[in-house]
């Protein structure tokens, strides 16, 4: 009777245990954005397009180095050697490659890179909200009213459109691509982990193009509220994304490490801004999460419940505030003499 008993028992928590086995794989396959995912590339329409009526803004991206990357990252020797070392003949077929180098567009059924990084890099692929974001839902700039303008908004984000204001969004984006979490890409290939980002300083110099609502005036930097929350969200994703390359690691080898450490790195100058603003309890939180997992192989679960948490609290404090009252993180920002470099006007 009793071993019967027992082993009833034992069949019921194996299958409970199971069934959790299945529920946390699910649960890391849905939240581990760690990979960059393709463009929508039937939906891209290039940066052609969006010439047509953005020209100041086209001007100014041609000369930076996601445009010029386009001719130049296949051509050099430094690809070469890291195409070598993973076996691939033709970068410009490699999505591996075109992922995060290059726009690409179906033509003739077939995957082909267009430019290097564009405007729906970053702006996202604009198909479906291209026309909607620029007819002033069917009148004129002066008779649009507020409400169908707020409509037109709403209505291109809802088809993809990652405007200026969704600082989260564009974050994100500029993050999938600046830190590399491809653990053979950079062991074997010897690519970069990433880059030495920082979203005020690499945002506001060479990349800046805030020339449309100046008619092409001016290029004025992003105001301060907006800077101070640039370098806050930047940090979160910087953290965020660190932590989903470290739970993707394998091997104790120099990916790992330098994920590791960019994790850390992150989590410390989050602790300063934290330090600054002792009343935002969202950074607090993102601090803590921060250091609630450990950094190391095979530790998947706490890492990506931290990065989710971080994701959420992030987009929490983004929606409360605008920096007019964040004066105290001022002195971290990074200054005009570390942007990356210059716009040309
Ligand atoms: C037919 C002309 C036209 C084309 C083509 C066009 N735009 Fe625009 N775009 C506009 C207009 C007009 C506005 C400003 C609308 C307003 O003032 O309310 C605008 C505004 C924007 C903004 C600022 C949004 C904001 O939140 O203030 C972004 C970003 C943008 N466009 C990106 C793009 C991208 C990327 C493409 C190509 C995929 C593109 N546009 C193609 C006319 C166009
Ligand atoms: C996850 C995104 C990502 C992937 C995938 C990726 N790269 Fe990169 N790559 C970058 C970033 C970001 C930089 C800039 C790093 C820096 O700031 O120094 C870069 C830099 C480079 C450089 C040096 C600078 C240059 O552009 O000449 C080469 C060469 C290069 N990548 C080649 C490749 C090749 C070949 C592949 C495919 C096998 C590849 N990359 C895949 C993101 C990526
Ligand atoms: C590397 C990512 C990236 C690329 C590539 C990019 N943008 Fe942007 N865009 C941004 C960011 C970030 C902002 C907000 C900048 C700020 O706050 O200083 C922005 C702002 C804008 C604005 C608002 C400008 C204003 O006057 O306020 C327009 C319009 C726009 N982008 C259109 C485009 C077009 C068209 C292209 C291609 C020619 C393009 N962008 C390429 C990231 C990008
Ligand atoms: C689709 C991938 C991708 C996205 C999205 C992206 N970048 Fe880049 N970025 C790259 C690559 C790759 C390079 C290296 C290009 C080269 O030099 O060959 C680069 C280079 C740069 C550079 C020049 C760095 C230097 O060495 O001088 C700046 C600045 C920059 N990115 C800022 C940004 C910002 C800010 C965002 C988000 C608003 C962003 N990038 C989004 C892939 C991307």
């Amino acid at each position: 009777m009793d071993t019967c008993h027992d082993r009833t028992r034992f069949h019921v928590v194996k299958v409970i245990v199971l069934a959790m086995v299945f529920l946390l794989a699910a649960i890391a396959s849905a939240t581990s954005q760690t990979v960059k995912k393709p463009q929508n590339h039937k939906k891209i329409v290039g940066p052609n397009a969006c010439a047509e009526c953005h020209k100041e803004t086209t001007e100014i991206w041609k000369k930076t180095h996601h445009a010029t990357t386009f001719k130049k990252m296949p051509r050099s020797k430094e690809a070469r050697k890291i195409a070598n070392k993973m076996k691939i003949k033709r970068i410009k077929s490699e999505s591996l490659c075109l992922t995060c180098h290059f726009t690409t567009q179906i033509k003739r059924k077939k995957k082909k890179p267009i430019a290097g990084i564009s405007c729906e890099s970053c702006h996202s692929a604009g198909k479906d909200w291209e026309k909607v974001h620029s007819e002033f839902s069917g009148k004129t700039e002066k008779t649009e009213s507020k409400a169908e303008e707020a409509k037109r908004w709403k209505k291109s984000e809802k088809l993809g459109m990652i405007r200026p204001s969704a600082i989260y969004k564009l974050a994100k984006n500029c993050y999938s691509c600046h830190v590399v979490p491809q653990e053979k890409l950079v062991n074997i290939g010897g690519h970069p982990a990433g880059s030495a980002f920082e979203l005020v300083s690499w945002s506001q110099g060479e990349v800046r193009h805030n020339v449309w609502y100046s008619k092409g005036k001016t290029n004025k930097q992003a105001g301060a509220g907006r800077k101070r929350i640039l370098y806050i969200t930047g940090l979160a994703v910087e953290l965020e994304t660190a932590l989903r390359s470290v739970a993707v690691a394998t091997k104790s080898k120099v990916y790992a490490f330098r994920m590791a450490r960019r994790a850390d790195a992150a989590r410390k100058k989050m602790k300063k801004v934290a330090a600054a603003l002792p009343k935002t309890g969202e950074v607090a939180k993102i601090v803590e999460l921060g250091y609630s997992a450990g950094l190391k192989l095979n530790n998947k679960k706490a890492l990506l419940t931290a990065a989710k948490g971080i994701a959420s609290t992030s987009l929490a404090l983004i929606a409360k505030y605008d920096g007019s009252t964040f004066g105290a993180v001022d002195p971290l920002i990074p200054n005009e003499s570390k942007y990356k470099g210059k716009p040309p006007k």
